[in-house]
């Protein structure tokens, strides 16, 4: 039986999964917005972690951001093919093009776009970052923001979540889904 099957009042018939930078809020509303569907949810940092029996920090500084890449896109393979969930991605996974391409396969994508103020309040909470802990945080982000900005671009719908409660930003996503014929 498919996964798709084994899930018949789904409203959805693919992967939900959330694009956007460090402190966008992925996980959080990521949680609720499986919840509210009835879906199961992955954060795919999570994931790693579990797979490679570390911390993302360890990951990075026992073998570099390559080997943590290669990982993440493995990873996230495996979360494309569990069928209707809402998967939170790192990051930097939808920047990189050998992820991105598998992702657009197989998910609907939704980068929830978020002003710099707020994505540095936000990650201000944590120091589970490896890109963060270096340099100066807020120009790092100034920088991945622009990097990276073309590719999240290619998400399928965008949201926006500055300065919005992760409540908010959730009904939003439903909204933007349901508006694009995506969500029954
Ligand atoms: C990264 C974001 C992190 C994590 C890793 C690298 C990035 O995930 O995957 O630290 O390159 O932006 P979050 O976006 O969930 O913080």
């Amino acid at each position: 039986m498919s996964q798709i099957a084994a899930q018949p009042d789904a409203r959805i018939d693919r992967p939900i999964a959330l694009v956007g930078l460090m402190g966008a809020g992925k996980t959080t509303v990521g949680r609720r917005l499986a919840r509210a569907l009835g879906l199961r949810f992955f954060d795919a940092d999570r994931e790693i972690e579990r797979a490679a029996d570390r911390s993302v920090v360890e990951i990075f500084s026992d073998f570099g951001e390559e080997a943590f890449r290669d990982g993440e896109r493995k990873v996230i393979a495996r979360l494309l093919d569990e069928g209707p969930c809402v998967i939170a991605l790192g990051g930097g996974a939808f920047a990189n093009d050998a992820t991105r391409a598998l992702i657009r396969e197989k998910a609907v994508t939704v980068w929830l776009k978020a002003d710099l103020d707020t994505l540095m309040e936000r990650v201000s909470r944590r120091e589970t970052r490896p890109l963060l802990l270096t340099g100066d945080p807020r120009q790092v982000m100034a920088d991945l923001m622009a990097k990276r900005e073309a590719a999240y671009r290619q998400a399928d719908l965008t949201v926006d979540a500055t300065s919005a409660s992760h409540q908010a930003t959730m009904k939003a996503i439903v909204a933007a889904l349901e508006d694009a014929g995506v969500l029954s």
